[in-house]
């Protein structure tokens, strides 16, 4: 049989030698034109995100709705929407965060504001969200409330992992679901509305350590893109922004540097491409990483793996060091 098949593939091989030229040259311009085309809208999104005016959002309705709204990019969200115009509902947990910031941007942008205090880890927060929103003309969602562990770890030695999981699945995924099946109705009866999501460059391809926290941000992403197509002809845009890190509490990096973003910058890049874009990095270092990984994750995804892990490892061992300290010296 092997010997059959050697005397095939020699009597074919002065074809084959020709085909295989051809099939390479295919490929190799089809990577080149590809790479080109993706560098291309990665300078496009960059320059929109850049030198764009923020385009009217008081065309979609009067009130607009953010989740963990009280820091970091949610409260940014919040600010920029205000010094739009709009009316802002702030969803976050802590009663007065929630008032100083609602009080914050009422005084500042002379528009008004509700508040909402619920915690998305529990799952019977909705039926009083959606009585306390009732009669609202919610033009634009925001799902941008999420967590993640308080270090990097391997699934199974999570620091109460069971409760830590279910929480994160629930805040991360669970509320941005049951927002949009809230507040996307009234959208689609007047044919007008924006949601954007919030997923996260770990959402892109997996990130051991962080393997529920990116699991999250995949459901993320693939709820807004399949979204964005149902509805795109009935009137409702659905815009995903994937930041990478942003100088919030969440990332813990204090100060905005070249490759972190402050929150405001970050928003004010992601809501000029509003219209534009419907998915995002938002900021010019995280438009090249979300083309690089999109690259990467099909041509290399075990090395992007090894980039997450040794990323990431480090910060695991310097936390898991303190505490042997600690318990050592009691
Ligand atoms: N920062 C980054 O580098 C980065 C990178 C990629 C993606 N993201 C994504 O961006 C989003 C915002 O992140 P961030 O960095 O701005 O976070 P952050 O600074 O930690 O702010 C989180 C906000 O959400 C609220 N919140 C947290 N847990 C909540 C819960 N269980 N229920 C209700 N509200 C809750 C917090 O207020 P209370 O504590 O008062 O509830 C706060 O207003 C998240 O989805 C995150 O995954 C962030």
């Amino acid at each position: 049989m092997i010997d059959m098949v050697r005397g095939l593939v020699g009597v074919a091989s002065p074809f084959l030698a020709p085909m295989w030229n051809v099939i390479s040259v295919v490929a190799v311009s089809a990577l080149v034109y590809f790479a080109i085309y993706r560098l291309a809208c990665m300078g496009v999104a960059t320059f929109i995100q850049n030198f764009f005016p923020i385009p009217s959002l008081v065309k979609f309705g009067k009130w607009a709705v953010v989740t963990g709204a009280t820091d970091g990019i949610g409260k940014a969200y919040v600010q920029e929407l205000a010094r739009k115009g709009l009316n802002v509902v702030l969803i976050s947990r802590s009663k007065d965060k929630l008032e100083k910031v609602a009080k914050e941007i009422e005084n500042e942008f002379r528009v008004e504001t509700k508040i909402i205090d619920v915690d998305f880890t529990e799952t019977t927060i909705y039926e009083r969200i959606r009585k306390e929103l009732d009669g609202l003309e919610i033009g634009i969602l925001v799902n941008n409330v999420g967590m993640s562990y308080p270090y990097p770890e391997l699934l199974l030695d999570i620091p109460n992992g069971d409760r830590r999981c279910m929480d994160l699945i629930n805040c991360n995924t669970t509320s941005m679901v049951m927002m949009s099946r809230m507040l996307m109705p009234q959208m689609e009866q007047r044919q007008n509305g924006l949601v954007i999501n919030i997923s996260s460059i770990s959402g892109l391809c997996g990130v051991p350590l962080l393997t529920v926290y990116a699991a999250t941000k995949s459901f993320v992403e693939t709820f807004s893109t399949s979204l964005e197509y149902e509805y795109k002809e009935r009137g409702i845009l659905v815009h995903l922004a994937i930041p990478g890190y942003v100088a919030t509490a969440m990332s813990g990096v204090r100060e905005p540097t070249i490759y972190v973003p402050s929150a405001t910058d970050f928003v004010r890049g992601d809501l000029r491409s509003i219209g534009w874009l419907n998915r995002t990095g938002g900021y010019w270092f995280h438009n090249l990483t979300v083309m690089l990984i999109d690259g990467g994750k099909y041509f290399l995804p075990q090395t992007m793996k090894s980039i997450m892990w040794y990323f990431l490892h480090p910060s695991r061992m310097k936390v898991l060091n303190r505490q042997n300290k600690k318990l050592k010296g009691t």
